[in-house]
């Protein structure tokens, strides 16, 4: 295991990582994730546990809260769903009754499975219809929610996806809850480290209920948060425990905590703001070579290039940008003539080389080389040519110091 963990290190620093669901956590995440919080069994909550010798979890847990209401100006979080998919569905079931009418964006258009997709278990609970974009636009089209709101009359309307480089207009989609009597919940698990720091406008002030993920841009270890009004605070507590879990990962809340007070400091916004400059400097590249991007750029941390003027896929793609050295993964574009496994895209994200420390004179560097890479797929002179550069980056942004 010690062998495997440190080729996984050598990996992660000799790799360009483009994922655009992950990120480079800093080593103050692993020391909070691998303390002794691990062992401890703590149901319930803070100063309602149903374990004794609580007196120090208690106090990890009420910190954490407090530093995530602070910085999503909250009314109340709930940070013990391990996992995005695990708060989405305390969410679901929280307010809603078996068999109720739930309306949300379609995977193929960039939603999330838990979204309610005929292979996540939310489709056998819950009667899900999906909105998609407009495809000539490639955006919401909200005049589609709302028409499909008033004739579907979901219990709650979802925003929020895994693949749509644009903003969402919470305000509005709330309104069209409103006009239904729904409530509205927001899945801002890919955005939430770009809400956090005030670069994009966030849902909190609009929307019942938000849940995220914390290893995404938000930079810290794994794990879900859900956070909601107050109203609803008491059933979001009971569904999150007992309903849906057991004893919390002490360690991942103590990560949580660790993670919302590095990204209340100046230099988190900084580097938010860096984010968006890089997956702008992307969608500015691949453009300026001829490949079409979704929506024609972005306005987050995400770029979908669309590789068919190029005549390539999306797998063809990721497996000649991994042979060099750069992880990013095939992905739908909207409309998609090819299958999942296959697809007519890539999905760029720009938080694991803006962590590194890149900026848009190593985003042009790295365009140029994956472009290379993609159009030569075959010529195994030039992948190796195109690797030792990538090898000689990676040396000059390490990840981890030491
Ligand atoms: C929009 C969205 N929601 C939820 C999740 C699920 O999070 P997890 O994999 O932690 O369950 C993801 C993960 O990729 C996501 O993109």
């Amino acid at each position: 295991m010690a062998r495997i963990i440190r080729q996984e290190e050598s990996r992660i620093e000799n790799t360009l990582d483009l994922i655009a669901a992950e990120n480079h956590a800093p080593r103050s995440i692993f020391e909070a994730q691998g303390s002794i919080f691990s062992t401890k069994a703590a149901e319930g909550y803070p100063g309602r546990r149903f374990h004794a010798g609580c007196i120090h979890a208690d106090e990890l847990e009420s910190l954490a809260i407090a530093r995530a209401k602070r910085l999503f100006g909250a009314e109340h979080a709930n940070l013990q769903p391990h996992s995005g998919v695990s708060a989405n569905l305390a969410v679901y079931f929280s307010v809603l009754d078996v068999g109720d009418r739930i309306l949300t964006m379609k995977l193929s258009h960039g939603g999330h499975l838990s979204h309610g997709d005929p292979s996540s278990i939310t489709s056998r609970c819950f009667n899900f219809k999906h909105y998609g974009l407009n495809l000539k636009t490639e955006r919401i089209d909200y005049d589609e929610v709302k028409e499909l709101a008033h004739s579907f009359n979901p219990r709650m309307i979802v925003a929020g996806a895994s693949s749509y480089p644009r903003l969402i207009d919470y305000e509005k989609m709330a309104e069209i809850a409103r006009s239904v009597s729904a409530y509205f919940m927001v899945d801002m698990a890919h955005i939430a480290g770009l809400v956090a720091a005030g670069v994009i406008p966030g849902p909190v002030p609009h929307a019942d209920f938000v849940t995220f993920t914390t290893y995404k841009t938000l930079n810290g270890g794994r794990g879900g948060v859900i956070l909601c009004r107050q109203e609803h605070a008491q059933k979001i507590s009971k569904t999150v425990f007992p309903g849906a879990q057991g004893t919390p990962s002490l360690n991942l809340l103590a990560a949580k905590a660790v993670c919302f007070q590095l990204a209340l400091e100046p230099a988190f916004k900084e580097r938010q703001k860096k984010t968006l400059e890089n997956a702008a400097a992307f969608a500015a590249g691949f453009e300026k070579k001829g490949y079409r991007t979704v929506t024609g750029g972005t306005d987050n941390h995400l770029v979908l290039v669309d590789l068919r003027s190029k005549d390539l896929t999306g797998v063809v793609a990721e497996k000649t940008l991994e042979s060099v050295g750069i992880i990013v993964n095939r992905n739908v574009i909207p409309g998609d003539p090819q299958k999942p496994d296959i697809t007519s895209g890539i999905r760029i994200g720009s938080p694991g080389i803006t962590t590194r420390g890149m900026a848009a004179q190593e985003v042009a560097q790295i365009v140029n080389l994956m472009d290379t890479a993609m159009l030569n797929n075959k010529h195994q002179d030039v992948l190796e040519n195109v690797s030792l550069k990538i090898a000689d980056l990676c040396r000059r942004f390490p990840v981890y110091k030491t």
